[in-house]
């Protein structure tokens, strides 16, 4: 059976590009029966920046957790972990790091982009800097062969590739190499943020949260960037690069139009009349609108109800982290006989 494992840093509450990039497709494989899942609250990692901030990771570690249980995730038939929980997952990352160059490191265009963004110039914590070794420490304790992310994890599995092959080829042939799974639809794997920068992020305040309330999407939808060229309903419009009609690409589905805007039979009938002129973003936007509501009432509903017993949420990540920790000391087992380093 194939073993997944993927994980989010608890640095916020989950978003919309986190959904439709990877907590729906998530749920998809869980509901197929066809996978051994685990998915990890990366807290150990999300203090990699935020070292004098550990009061934020800690309280996000819940609100990721019933974002993961209201869209649909089911401890039952899923292993939802803390990171920081595992001690052997950071005994693994010391032999890692073994097999892997300070140049290497400073290679990968993720960590790169992100040390850029967060203005760490020369003073870049060492955990910050090393944190693709311990994410290849997350994959490979659960001998893992797919991991659901995003575009820009592609480095880490990447990273974590290599680290497998220079461990089996040094030591002994234990681990097993990832593949990563994109999303299948393009749009969904990078979904951009409000104001039409290339991604959501907190930090950017550019995002819709799972947790938002009816009021608050509406808003943010109403304030959404368009097309800058099309001033007025008259003007011919354009869809590409248009953050409304992306969003539409990765949300709409042709019965939208028959419950919400029966003028139009499918998203591209719609879109041909944008480019012609004579549809406005206010229409446009009220329709992206009603799809939003009609997908996250349900998600936002299901929150509520479950924040309401937030030690019940904990006694969920207790059980899922005792069994990750099974099987992550298993691995580390072989590890350290691998190495010959299990003196006793
Ligand atoms: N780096 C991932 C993120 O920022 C989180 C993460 C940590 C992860 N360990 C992982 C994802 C292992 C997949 C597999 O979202």
């Amino acid at each position: 059976m194939d073993i997944v494992l993927t994980g989010d840093r608890p640095t916020g509450k989950l978003h919309l590009g986190h959904y439709v990039g990877s907590l729906k497709r998530r749920v998809e494989m869980q509901n197929s029966g066809k996978y051994n899942m685990h998915v990890m609250i990366a807290d150990a990692q999300a203090l990699t920046d935020n070292a004098d901030n550990v009061e934020k990771v800690k309280n996000n570690i819940s609100e990721v957790a019933l974002d993961y249980l209201a869209c649909g995730i089911d401890p039952q038939k899923v292993t939802i972990f803390i990171q920081s929980q595992l001690p052997q997952l950071f005994e693994l990352t010391a032999y890692y790091m073994n097999l892997v160059t300070v140049s290497r490191l400073q290679r990968n265009p993720t960590v790169k982009n992100e040390i850029q963004m967060r203005g760490f110039k020369q003073s870049i914590p060492t955990g910050f800097f090393t944190y693709p070794i311990s994410q290849a420490a997350d994959i490979t304790a659960f001998k893992a062969n797919l991991v659901p992310v995003g575009e820009d994890q592609l480095p880490m599995i990447e990273q974590t590739r290599e680290i497998v092959r220079s461990f089996n080829q040094t030591y002994k042939p234990v681990l097993v190499e990832p593949q990563a799974v994109l999303p299948e639809n393009s749009v969904c794997s990078r979904l951009p943020g409000l104001d039409g920068a290339a991604k959501m992020s907190k930090s950017l305040g550019n995002c819709i949260f799972l947790a938002d309330s009816a009021n608050d999407i509406k808003k943010k939808v109403q304030s959404m960037f368009t097309d800058q060229t099309h001033l007025r309903v008259e003007d011919p419009g354009h869809t590409e690069n248009n953050p409304v009609f992306i969003y539409l690409d990765a949300f709409c589905r042709d019965e939208h139009f028959a419950a919400f805007l029966p003028t139009y039979n499918n998203l591209e009938e719609m879109k041909e009349h944008y480019r012609r002129g004579g549809l406005g973003d206010g229409t446009v936007k009220k329709f992206l609108n009603e799809i939003l509501q009609n997908e996250l009432k349900p998600i936002r509903e299901k929150r509520e109800y479950l924040a309401r017993d937030l030690g019940e949420i904990f006694n969920i990540l207790r059980k899922g982290t005792e069994v990750a920790r099974l099987k992550a000391s298993q691995t580390l087992q072989e590890v350290k006989e691998a190495m010959g380093i299990n003196y006793f």
